[in-house]
């Protein structure tokens, strides 16, 4: 499915550890798998670290055998459990870590997550002589260097089940919905899920909403017959839940949309079968990119084919939206 670099074995290692990091995503237990199988092939011991920075810190590390990730490939969630570690924005914090992973003899780290874990993989590989590598995992798909995250295809998927479903109830009673999908500050999920799903708007942190146009579209599109009931998919933005408010307002304007907010039903289930081709690949080519003395990099994907894209600018900069996207998904309900 992607192309996979080639890349001379340059040095070993004692021992890896593996860990996943902030929100979890559907293919993080593939990519453990990825990361475990592909070292014990190369006869270097794995550790897999609990609760992401947090069980770091707690030094909770267990030994993987081939055994540990069998039968997980399907599986949501993430056997190594997940956290959202705040202390670990300290340095003398990342300090205890660091001797924590030494102490054991481990001189390779892994990181599965999103954004805020990949600032802090990079600050380890500053901070030591560790060599680390970023996984991007996260259902956002707002990692910067990358245009796939390992759980984003199967969160899509996870809300156009939902909102099938949700159209059959707003055809039968002629109504509008508000469905608002996860995303925090970006757009994509929401202009995927909302080009798929067929929906009637899409709203985006990144683009301003004009409540009083969206109203008037929607009494028109009443008003004509063009279409009684519809959906409308809204990113949640910095605030969960917001979509309640925008409601409100288009109650203010006559209209009586119904809200759904999928919220975390969105993070689990099975991963689809891209995110586990997705996750294998990028989590057996990290210990590839390991043994070829990569470190402080992420391995993403561009063009179809696996990438290593430094770190530090993975935390630099920030992945836009594509506008012409964005216009796509507004275009095709007209
Ligand atoms: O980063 C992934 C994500 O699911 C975002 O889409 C969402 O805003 C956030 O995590 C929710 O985080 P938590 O589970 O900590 O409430």
């Amino acid at each position: 499915m992607y192309t996979l670099p080639d890349l001379e074995v340059l040095r070993d290692f004692n021992a890896i550890a593996v860990l996943t990091s902030g929100g979890d995503s559907p293919g993080m237990n593939p990519a453990v798998r990825g990361v475990v199988r592909a070292a014990l092939n190369n006869g270097i011991q794995v550790y897999g670290v609990q609760r992401g920075y947090s069980g770091l810190l707690a030094g909770d590390l267990r030994v993987m055998t081939s055994a540990s990730v069998r039968n997980i490939v399907q599986r949501g969630g993430t056997i190594l459990k997940s956290d959202r570690c705040e202390e670990f924005k300290q340095k003398e914090v990342r300090k205890r870590a660091i001797e924590v992973l030494k102490s054991n003899g481990i001189d390779a780290l892994v990181v599965i997550g999103g954004d805020g874990s990949l600032t802090g993989a990079h600050l380890l590989a500053e901070e030591s002589d560790l060599a680390i590598i970023g996984l991007p995992g996260t259902i956002d798909n707002d990692i910067f260097g990358t245009e796939d995250t390992i759980g984003f295809d199967t969160a899509v998927n996870t809300a156009l089940d939902a909102i099938d479903k949700i159209r059959d109830t707003a055809s039968s009673h002629e109504r509008h919905f508000l469905v608002e999908v996860m995303g925090r500050n970006s757009g994509f999920l929401a202009t995927h899920v909302g080009i798929a799903a067929g929906a009637e708007m899409v709203i985006v942190p990144e683009y301003e909403v004009h409540i009083e146009q969206l109203g008037q579209q929607l009494s028109e599109s009443r008003r004509t017959g063009k279409g009684s009931s519809g959906i409308i998919v809204v990113a949640e933005g910095q605030e969960p839940g917001l979509t309640y408010r925008l409601a409100q307002q288009l109650k203010q304007l006559g209209e009586e949309p119904r809200v759904c907010i999928l919220g975390h039903i969105q993070r689990g289930g099975r991963p689809s079968g891209h995110d586990r081709v997705l996750a294998s690949s990028l989590g057996a080519m990290s210990v590839n990119y390991l043994l070829a003395g990569y470190s402080d990099i992420m391995v993403g994907i561009a063009d179809g084919a696996i990438v290593d894209v430094p770190l530090d600018s993975v935390i630099r900069y920030r992945k836009g939206l594509d506008p012409k996207l964005f216009e796509l998904a507004l275009l095709l309900h007209k």
